[in-house]
């Protein structure tokens, strides 16, 4: 939260989503009355209230809202006010039925759910902006506002609508990519092939369902267009609510999420003044915490520092097909985590468990069960603890490594007809991510681009098929002045439109890492490869292989056996002062941890603290002190060096603290 419009409350930032519109009026003090017990510094409110700010059309009914806010304030409790847009009412539609989005089969969807709208409807931007700036001119002076929070998880939802209003604006955004020169269009697209030049503008349609794959630089720029649609909404908005309060920080909330890929929020971060982000546990995911750590360095990245969790859950969510519990002790190592990773603020959806609605399964800081539960025993604690880290704010993590992440890269990675449909982007990165966070090594998240690289002694790009051609110089630029890179398989394979880098793979990369492939052997789900080398007995590969041939690198594993027994499968390249290593294959996570070991070693990172397996360890740095935090996932507690005050507890440290069994301990560490 660097920026200069500042969240003006105090500490770590605790509470959640409040919809009181769902409860009877005498319900609201005892919600602001237990608000108090739990130590709740803010809510965010009127999220999905549009039907009932709005009746019809044009006529505003604040009075709901206007006595939601005083209350609050009376309690000293802060508004993160909605703008209601993520789900225009009923007789909206009614009225602007071609504002409905339209799928990619053709189908116009109905009302009668949330955030169904087509992104591109000139009545639903009017519609939006008009009830933004009512709300803004309202409630800019409001004293218990501190924060506008934008719309709702953009794109959650609606991420693509492909009805002809859509269509039109893509082509405006074509014309716009292509300086309205339809050769160059045609000539990115590559659609000499399979007949598909485009003599008109009015020829281009989004990538509708189609008989046969669609071409994919087409659907590279239309995911590119569905990003920056929704962003110039997100935009407009921000900009009515400036105008109306220039001190109020406007965010909303993003989704760095496993299961949401729809827009790239390196374009979305400069825009806001404060980064949110919306986080669920997979109840599939045997180590959700990972996902956690990874989440929460990606948007320090993207925030260039402290960020708030606007939205997790205190137990299970509706949306998957089983909906897990949280375990004891789950929910604060969870929160906790996030405050780790550089939270400054932490939230939940929702505080009061709904009794009706789509979501009256959905876990809240208040259950259905009340306050004589769990979950509301929890809920206090964490206030609690969240006070006694009140001195953290506004420090934050410093890493001697970056991993790139990209969202083009992920999009080109992901579409059809590529060597294998089982890559999964998020999985590639989450598995070199992994051994690092096993091993308490700080990391941050940079776009492949990124300037001053050499603030890092160590860059890691997991998976990068798609790489521009600028990017591919900047990584070959930090290995000359002696920095350490590492490259995934199938990376530097295309360029910005989706095309091929001649001359062998991994074309972009062939001269900086001194290999060159001749033919990809990706695996068949199943399938293993030996490896054999500076490995460990009995290493093995899945997913990926290609035949890759030295030219300036040298072997660090080979294939054991398979079509390209002999072949290198690791490889290790000086260029320049430094060195870039290449895994040419996906090795078992065993392998992929001593080989990130030995590069890692190479590069002189050193795990930011001593500490026994099983325990997460980060650190944020502030100005006048250090903050260790040491998370028990094993579930075992644990001893690790430290000294200074261990703050949860208040309890002074000399030489060793102790983790509880599944428990946290935070150091305050003096400089
Ligand atoms: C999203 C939404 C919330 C709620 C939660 C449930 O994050 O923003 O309104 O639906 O999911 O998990």
């Amino acid at each position: 939260m660097s920026t200069a419009r500042r969240l003006r409350i105090p500490g770590i930032a605790y509470g959640g989503d409040y919809n009181p519109e769902q409860w009877p009026e005498e319900t609201w003090a005892e919600d602001t009355r237990l608000m108090r017990e739990a130590g709740v510094t803010m809510v965010s409110v009127g999220i999905f209230s549009w039907a009932l700010l709005e009746p019809s059309e044009g006529e505003y009914d604040f009075s709901r809202l206007d006595r939601i806010l005083d209350l609050l304030h009376e309690n000293g409790i802060a508004a993160d006010l909605a703008t209601p847009t993520a789900c225009p009412p009923a007789w909206f539609f009614r009225a602007y039925p071609e504002a409905l989005p339209v799928d990619r089969d053709g189908r116009r969807l109905s009302y009668g759910s949330r955030q169904t709208f087509c992104p591109s409807s000139p009545a639903y931007r009017r519609a939006a902006l008009r009830i933004a700036k009512a709300l803004a001119d309202r409630y800019a002076a409001h004293p218990a506002v501190a924060m506008w929070h934008i719309h709702n998880e953009y794109g959650c939802h609606n991420a693509a609508c492909y009805c002809d209003t859509s269509a039109a604006a893509f082509r405006t955004w074509l014309r716009t990519r292509y300086e309205d020169d339809l050769d160059a269009l045609n000539r990115a697209w590559g659609t000499t092939f399979w007949s598909q030049w485009y003599y008109d503008w009015d020829e281009i349609i989004p990538p509708r369902a189609t008989g046969a794959v669609p071409n994919p630089t087409h659907q590279l720029d239309w995911r590119r267009f569905c990003s920056d649609e929704l962003l110039s909404l997100c935009t407009a908005e921000r900009d009515v609510l400036h105008r109306a309060a220039p001190d109020i920080p406007a965010t909303t909330n993003l989704m760095v999420l496993r299961t949401f890929d729809a827009l790239d929020y390196w374009r979305w971060a400069p825009e806001l003044d404060i980064l949110s982000n919306d986080h669920y546990l997979m109840s599939d995911d045997p180590e959700a915490e990972i996902d956690i750590a990874l989440s929460g360095d990606l948007m320090r990245s993207l925030a260039g520092g402290p960020w708030f969790l606007m939205e997790h859950s205190t137990g299970a969510v509706n949306w998957q097909q089983v909906n897990r519990a949280k375990r004891p002790g789950e929910m604060r190592r969870n929160a906790l985590a996030h405050v780790a990773h550089g939270a400054d603020g932490i939230a939940f959806f929702q505080w009061r468990a709904s009794k009706a609605g789509a979501e009256q399964w959905h876990s809240a800081m208040l259950p259905h069960a009340g306050t004589d539960s769990q979950i509301w025993r929890d809920v206090v604690q964490l206030g609690a603890d969240l006070r006694a880290l009140a001195e953290v704010r506004g420090s934050s993590v410093s890493a001697d490594v970056a991993i790139v992440w990209d969202w083009d890269a992920r999009w080109a990675l992901e579409l059809p007809a590529q060597p294998s449909g089982e890559l999964r982007y998020q999985d590639l990165v989450r598995d070199w991510y992994a051994p690092l966070w096993r091993a308490g090594v700080a990391v941050d998240f940079v776009r492949p681009g990124e300037p001053g690289l050499d603030r890092y002694k160590l860059v890691l790009a997991p998976s990068l098929y798609l790489v521009t051609e600028a990017a591919a110089a900047n990584l070959a630029r930090f290995t000359e002045r002696g920095g350490t890179l590492a490259i995934g398989f199938h990376s530097g394979v295309v360029d910005e439109n989706g095309h091929v880098f001649l001359g062998g793979y991994p074309g972009a990369f062939r001269d900086l890492l001194g290999v060159v492939t001749d033919e990809l052997f990706p695996l068949l789900p199943g399938e293993t490869a030996g490896l054999s080398g500076e490995v460990p007995t009995g290493a093995t590969a899945d997913l990926w292989s290609e035949r890759v041939r030295l030219t300036g690198a040298q072997t660090v594993a080979s294939y054991a056996d398979g079509p390209l027994a002999g072949h290198p499968a690791v490889t290790r390249h000086h260029h320049g002062d430094g060195t870039a290593w290449y895994l040419a294959t996906h090795p078992d996570q065993d392998t992929l941890a001593t080989l990130l070991h030995h590069v890692r070693r190479e590069a002189g990172v050193t795990p930011e603290h001593e500490a026994p397996a099983g325990i997460e360890v980060v650190r944020r740095r502030g100005t006048e002190a250090d903050y260790l935090f040491l998370i028990d996932h094993a579930g075992k507690g644990a001893e690790a060096p430290a000294d200074g005050v261990e703050l949860l507890t208040g309890t002074p440290i000399t030489g060793t603290v102790t983790i509880p069994p599944g428990g946290v301990a935070v150091v305050r560490e003096p400089r």
